[in-house]
């Protein structure tokens, strides 16, 4: 085929662990609800950037370092977080790359999260808690769409590695994994049940 694929994006997406989540997203929806109860700046900042949902991002984003079970958590995300950056082929050496910020966000109906990227980290990611049928998954955009000028569109039947967007769907037991300039959004949750999940950063020190 003389036709090279040059400068893919990639995403990793993985059940956490082989064993039933369930007892692991039981507690951490405990937690992140007794959270939302116990963190009225965290209400109030919700209020103002996310409205209809509570994220602890703007008030308590260090939960790995409080809770045990977000920190049980990072040490699960860990291999998985080593098999995304080999296959990226970083070159780690002589710094880590480490956890920074571990939020929980909890998307009641018409919740969303607007189109953006994750500044000042390397990598990102989601962990899903607990995902209600017909909630949304997770929008990437392709990172060159601001330079598409006089590209044709797109056919509705194009192979994946052609699209502008690309939705991956939500589940309880899931992560996934990108680069942390890859803009992405939530669509507003349609139904009356929570979506829960745990996003994340990683920088290199
Ligand atoms: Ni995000």
């Amino acid at each position: 085929m003389p036709v090279q694929s040059l400068f893919p994006t990639f995403v990793y997406t993985s059940a956490l662990q082989r064993a039933n989540p369930r007892e692991l997203n039981r507690q951490l929806l405990k937690e992140g609800r007794q959270l939302r109860e116990d963190d009225p700046a965290g209400r109030r900042w919700s209020a103002k950037n996310y409205p209809g949902g509570y994220t602890s991002y703007g008030s308590c984003h260090r939960l790995q370092r409080i809770s045990p079970t977000f920190a049980a958590l990072e040490r699960k995300l860990q291999r998985h977080v080593k098999a995304f950056t080999d296959s990226l082929d970083w070159d780690l050496e002589g710094r880590e790359l480490a956890m920074t910020d571990c939020w929980i966000n909890i998307m009641a109906r018409q919740a969303a999260h607007s189109l953006h990227l994750h500044p000042l980290s390397s990598l990102s990611g989601t962990y899903y808690v607990q995902v209600p049928a017909g909630s949304p998954g997770i929008k990437f955009e392709d990172p060159r769409l601001d330079r598409f000028m006089a590209a044709p569109p797109r056919k509705a039947d194009a192979r994946q590695e052609n699209r502008a967007w690309i939705t991956i769907p939500a589940a309880a037991g899931q992560l996934v994994l990108f680069e942390s300039w890859l803009r992405h959004e939530v669509a507003p949750n349609p139904i009356t049940a929570e979506r829960v999940s745990i996003s994340f950063n990683y920088n290199w020190f």
